[in-house]
């Protein structure tokens, strides 16, 4: 086969490929169903929202023709502002919604991944959540304790430390991970937390949100408040019972349920 030819056939793969993937986006017309003209950047901006607005659930892997938008929003700037924004919120809601009443009972709930700590080295190595999780070597990546802090998260961290809440984190991570996770958030600035609360066997028998709403009836019954919930997946915010406000911050690259 000449050299053209196999390139010709090799765009024709790759055309058909992406038209397949994405059933609203003809990449060959430009057009959504209804006939509007737009972009890819468009349609991948559309899903990305869509993910946040939690009218798209349950994603398996970010769809093919989106990777590279995924990849380039988690490493820009964009992303910062969105996170340093859900960040500042949360700082007014501190400031003027919350009566503490210092008796170490006013707690704080944070996610670990992508809330304190930013996955993305991982996930550039996996197309940007192009790939379907590989459980194995996200265990072996966290178990190396190399992932970074989110800056904005670690000042929210530290504001809330200053204003005596107890900080609880309640991650999805499993328990066979703890010292590489206090070891990782030591290193990146984090420390002074109340309590780490990660994935025992029987919490793996549940899902994500179960487990969650279960930790926080518990926090509860011991007497905590729950003034706010900061966390990167709906999982960690929805179900009851619930805490009296709940920060998202943006993760489009995978979803836990
Ligand atoms: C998952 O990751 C492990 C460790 O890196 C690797 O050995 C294994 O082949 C991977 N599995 C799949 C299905 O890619």
């Amino acid at each position: 086969m000449s050299r053209n030819k196999s390139v010709l056939l090799g765009c024709l793969s790759l055309i058909i490929s992406v038209a397949v993937a994405g059933p609203e986006w003809n990449i060959l017309s430009h057009r959504t169903k209804d006939g509007l003209s737009i972009s890819l950047r468009n349609y991948c901006e559309s899903w990305r929202m869509n993910v946040e607005l939690h009218n798209i659930r349950e994603f398996q892997v970010v769809p093919e023709e989106c990777v590279g938008y995924i990849g380039k929003y988690v490493t820009s700037t964009q992303y910062k502002v969105d996170s340093e924004r859900a960040i500042e919120e949360a700082i007014v809601y501190l400031s003027t919604s919350c009566n503490l009443e210092k008796d170490g009972k006013d707690a704080w709930i944070f996610d670990i991944d992508d809330t304190l700590l930013s996955t993305v080295p991982y996930y550039k190595k996996q197309h940007f959540g192009g790939e379907k999780l590989n459980l194995t070597s996200l265990e072996e990546w966290m178990s190396q304790g190399k992932a970074p802090a989110l800056e904005n998260s670690l000042k929210l961290f530290n504001e809330m430390k200053a204003r005596g809440l107890q900080i609880i984190l309640v991650s999805s991570r499993r328990e066979h991970l703890r010292s590489a996770t206090i070891d990782n958030l030591v290193d990146v600035g984090y420390y002074g937390w109340t309590s780490l609360i990660l994935r025992g066997p029987d919490d793996e028998l549940m899902g994500v949100q179960n487990y969650k709403t279960e930790v926080r009836k518990q926090l509860i019954g011991e007497g905590y408040r729950i003034w706010g919930i900061v966390g990167d997946q709906y999982s960690s915010i929805e179900g009851l019972p619930r805490a009296k406000r709940t920060f998202k911050l943006p993760n489009p690259l995978y979803y836990v349920s």
